[in-house]
């Protein structure tokens, strides 16, 4: 039987970077015949030695009173699973600041898990906008039902309007809350700065009952550009589906953040919703991550190429992409502070609007027209008409999604064959 903690720092050179620990970290061979690959554990029920030690396996998971077992143990998979814990531990090498990390069967079921674990009725959610458009129907139609209020605020808002946005809006309703950042924004890239949402948080609860959580879904620079628990946050959220997974082919989401949190809290809401992913799932995701660092920079190098070719064509009138932030602004400033690299998500506008858009889309070769991100296919999509089109029109013109825009998921292709296959399609814009 495999299980992270027995063989961590026994075998793990921690000094290590993670991508030199990830392929065998948290597992030990000798406790599965030998084999290197941990096999898929598709057991839904584990068998106990003995009762007494299923009544206190029970008590661990669900915090009863009395004693527990020395090691947590395995008791059906709506709880955990062998493959699912390897995976979670390896999560952790590449998220520093966090201790624990809870997988999901998709990013929407981490974030949902994640808030309805930490809020109560009365509580409040306050999001910079715009976010992934399954995140803000969650909060604009569903939490408002459980009697948690949304509050949108505008990505890029800094320490004092985050603080002034807490006394308006959360000093009153007296419950917990959580300010969730989605930085860089899904699909405009502006940056909000993690940092200053801390300060503010802080500020704001000196003296206070309340708990405001600090929530960030660091889906689109992914574990390798940007690490939010270092920068402050309490949460660190991922749709798994992009760039984690990475190949397209499984659905999943994460979250990280303190023991306390993630094992008290978080696991106990996705025990009971029923949001864990499958043991094969959490196979196809403890492949991919032997990959995430060979394909995240390959991602970059190639965006970095890409976008800078794009913002020199006559047919684009502007490219939104963390890597071309000019010096002295206030974006940049953020960039700086708290992202280690631009990523490889691209926003660009075109010249000829909508119909311009769709003839750009509908000329693609190379890379596939399609919705998700971070995959090894590059991929392009049309916000306004696709992800983001359950926004309101006028709030959505207002963020800058509107029918100009194109958004670009750059993958594992030739850098060169990406730009001759956008050039072709721009020119018959
Ligand atoms: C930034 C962001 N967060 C969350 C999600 C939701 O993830 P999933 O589709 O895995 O539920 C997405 C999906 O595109 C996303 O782009």
């Amino acid at each position: 039987m495999a299980k992270g903690k027995r063989v961590r720092g026994r075998h793990a050179p921690q000094d290590c970077r993670p991508e030199s620990l990830v392929s065998t970290f948290g597992y030990s061979p000798q406790l599965s015949e030998g084999a290197l690959v941990p096999p898929i554990f598709l057991s839904s029920t584990f068998v106990f030695r003995t009762a007494e030690d299923g009544e206190r396996a029970f008590r661990a998971a669900y915090h009863l009173k009395g004693p527990k077992p020395r090691t947590p143990s395995l008791i059906y998979t709506r709880l955990n699973n062998p493959n699912l814990e390897i995976l979670e531990d390896r999560l952790v090498l590449f998220e520093p600041g966090a201790e624990r990390c809870a997988v999901f069967s998709s990013g929407m079921a981490a974030i949902t898990t994640s808030i309805l674990s930490l809020l109560e009725k009365g509580g409040v959610v306050a999001y910079s906008t715009p976010v992934y458009g399954g995140t803000d129907f969650l909060f604009n139609h569903f939490l408002p039902k459980f009697g948690i209020r949304t509050v949108p605020f505008r990505a890029g808002s800094d320490a004092t309007q985050i603080l002034a946005l807490l006394e308006r809006e959360v000093g009153p309703a007296g419950g917990d809350a959580m300010i969730f950042l989605e930085t860089p924004a899904n699909p405009t890239c502006v940056l909000t700065d993690i940092g200053a949402a801390r300060s503010a948080i802080d500020r704001f609860s000196r003296g206070r009952k309340h708990t405001v959580y600090l929530g960030v879904d660091n889906t689109f620079l992914g574990p390798m550009w940007q690490h939010p628990a270092q920068l402050g946050a309490d949460l660190v959220i991922y749709s798994a589906t992009k760039f984690i997974g990475g190949h397209s082919d499984v659905l999943a989401g994460a979250v990280l953040g303190s023991r306390k949190l993630i094992e008290d809290r978080i696991k106990v809401g996705r025990t009971i919703f029923g949001t864990i992913p499958s043991p094969f799932d959490g196979y196809l995701l403890l492949r991919s991550l032997d990959t995430l660092q060979m394909r995240m920079t390959a991602q970059l190098k190639s965006a970095e190429s890409v976008a800078r070719w794009l913002s020199r064509q006559d047919e684009v009138t502007e490219v939104l992409y963390p890597g071309l932030l000019p010096k002295g602004t206030l974006q940049r400033k953020i960039y700086d502070r708290q992202c280690l690299q631009p990523g490889s998500m691209i926003s660009f506008y075109l010249k000829g609007g909508k119909p311009a858009a769709f003839r750009f889309l509908n000329h693609l070769r190379l890379a596939k027209l399609a919705v998700s991100l971070g995959s090894t296919t590059t991929l392009a999509e049309h916000p306004a008409s696709m992800t983001h089109s359950d926004l309101d029109p006028t709030e959505r013109n207002e963020l800058g999604i509107d029918d100009r825009m194109v958004r670009l998921s750059i993958g594992t292709e030739h850098c060169l064959d990406i730009i001759a296959d956008l050039k072709q399609a721009l020119r018959q814009t």
